[in-house]
């Protein structure tokens, strides 16, 4: 399919409708319209001939999911009624989110100028945060000079989630981007919200009056790696300074990072999958704050300036003589016909990531993402002598002065399923170590020299719910880190921020 459409003629389209009319088998079908679907995707092209006999078929066999791919190929084939559908699936609040996202998607292909209102209400009050973020991006694709104004009207209204959405689509045309640049000006949007990819791409218009407005908006463009390293260290003793969630955490990064990471089964695949990085703290920090420390060419960010003064940013994911096709975030491809580039596409040593704590993140989320992403979780919501301790995400348990008594440092933990893994301690003073009341394992204290996993037990895990104890000697200022080696993080810990 993908083949014969890339042609670009009218004949070879016409034998890939014959092809699918020919199929019997429902499966088969779909798979082949899901094909079509896929090689047209953002496209509008006349209809092929076979097309209003295929499509009067699938509506009288009335097979949902052909039904829904046939629909999406109408919008391709400019067929009027796709615009109707698709501007009652949009407002239809009794359908699922799937569905009316997709019809989203359809309004910003078809582009008529008549649904930018609908578009405008579903950014400003939908329900469903899913349907405002995609009308946000949708609105990228109008040039309507009343857009800028009506998305910045209502700012302070937009959940956290959004904002980049719409920041995203003020950026991608040039009166847009003076919008964007005056609200920050006047400080309805706080610097903090746009991150330097997005001034990068301002900046891609060539356009003075845009330059100095980001010098009065923004300021100096690049962080400087002495800025960057400041900040790291700043972040990385705040990580201290408060318990963290696992379970926020995964919210932020379902907010913040699935958009290009594939992590623990969900998110995008832009940049590079999570899962199999060595994920301790250090490589969080310096990876999330100074993400332009090292990239390597394949992520280095392009920006496409069109001759519509549209401008795009992201990485390459195919070139040939005719086209350029970029890869923005949540994996959306934008084929562009190099015809319509108004300039060579910008090539920088730059990552799609911005720097700094991007997207608008506070100090806890961070804490609370890093909670969620590193391997091998500490134990950091303990007892001692029956009393609760919580720490930061590093581990470090700082223990009571227990005047010369025993300091018995309780943890809950859960395996899902037995497990073979090693229990890893560091303490200032002499320890034991218990699974559910039995000795397990015993060490030396290593005084002012104690560091998380100086000493490793191996230990199997049962299926179900443990205690572990480290009974530490009395005496001195004591200290304790304590965790399992699960990179997988398939062991569950009490969390404090669970409910919501
Ligand atoms: C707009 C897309 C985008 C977003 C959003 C994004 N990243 Fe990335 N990320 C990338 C790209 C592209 C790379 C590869 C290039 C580089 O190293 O910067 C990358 C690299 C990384 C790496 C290094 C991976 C490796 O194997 O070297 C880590 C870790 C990472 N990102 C974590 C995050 C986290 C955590 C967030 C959320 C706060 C996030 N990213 C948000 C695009 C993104």
């Amino acid at each position: 399919m993908r083949r014969l459409v890339a042609t670009g003629q009218p004949s070879d389209l016409k034998l890939c409708i014959k092809f699918v009319a020919e199929l019997q088998d429902a499966a088969a079908r779909e798979k082949a319209l899901e094909g079509l679907a896929l090689a047209l995707d953002k496209q509008s092209v006349n209809a092929p001939e076979g097309w209003a006999a295929l499509q009067a078929e699938i509506a009288k066999e009335n097979n949902a999911k052909l039904v829904a791919l046939a629909n999406k190929l109408a919008v391709v084939f400019r067929d009027p009624a796709a615009l109707k559908r698709a501007i009652a699936a949009a407002s239809d609040a009794k359908l699922t989110t799937e569905a009316r996202t997709e019809a989203v998607r359809q309004l910003a292909s078809i582009r008529a100028p008549e649904t930018v209102a609908l578009l405008l209400n579903l950014v400003r009050k939908d329900a469903s945060d899913a349907v405002r973020g995609e009308a946000a991006r949708a609105l990228a694709a109008f040039d309507a000079a009343t857009i800028p104004a009506a998305l910045l009207a209502r700012w302070k209204d937009y959940p956290k989630e959004i904002r980049p959405d719409v920041v995203n689509t003020l950026a991608t045309r040039k009166e847009g981007a003076k919008a964007l640049l005056q609200a920050m000006a006047d400080k309805t949007v706080a610097r903090e919200e746009v991150t330097d990819n997005t001034i990068l791409r301002i900046q891609a218009f060539n356009d003075k009056d845009l330059n100095t407005l980001i010098e009065k908006a923004w300021g100096r463009t690049r962080a400087t790696p002495a800025d960057l390293a400041k900040l790291i260290d700043k972040t990385r003793d705040s990580l201290y300074e408060a318990p963290a969630s696992f379970a926020r955490g995964k919210l932020v990064f379902e907010n913040s990072c699935g958009k290009c990471h594939k992590f623990d089964g969900k998110g995008a695949e832009v940049g590079p999958p999570l899962d199999g990085a060595g994920r301790n703290i250090e490589y969080i920090l310096v990876n999330v704050l100074d993400p332009n420390r090292v990239i390597g060419a394949p992520y280095f960010l392009r920006t496409a300036r069109l001759t519509d003064d549209t401008v795009f940013s992201g990485l390459l994911a195919e070139e040939d003589d005719k086209t350029i096709t970029l890869k923005l975030e949540n994996a959306v491809l934008k084929k562009i016909k190099k015809e319509d580039l108004a300039e060579p596409v910008r090539v920088a040593e730059k990552s799609l990531m911005p720097e700094g704590l991007g997207y608008n993140m506070t100090v806890q989320d961070f804490r609370d993402l890093v909670r969620y992403l590193m391997a091998n979780q500490f134990m950091t919501d303990v007892k001692v002598n029956g009393t609760e301790l919580r720490a930061g995400v590093p581990g470090r348990l700082v223990l009571p002065d227990t005047k010369g008594a025993p300091a018995v440092v309780e943890a809950e933990v859960t395996a899902p399923a037995e497990m073979k893994t090693k229990v890893l301690i560091g303490s200032t003073s002499d320890y034991e170590v218990r699974l559910d009341g039995k000795v397990i394992a015993t060490g030396k204290g290593a005084g002012k020299e104690v560091r998380p996993d100086r000493d490793g037990f191996d230990v199997t895990l049962p299926a179900g719910k443990h205690t572990l104890a480290v009974v530490v000697k009395g005496g001195g200022p004591n200290a304790v880190y304590a965790r399992f080696l699960d990179p997988d993080r398939k062991l569950k810990y009490p969390d404090a921020g669970e409910k919501k």
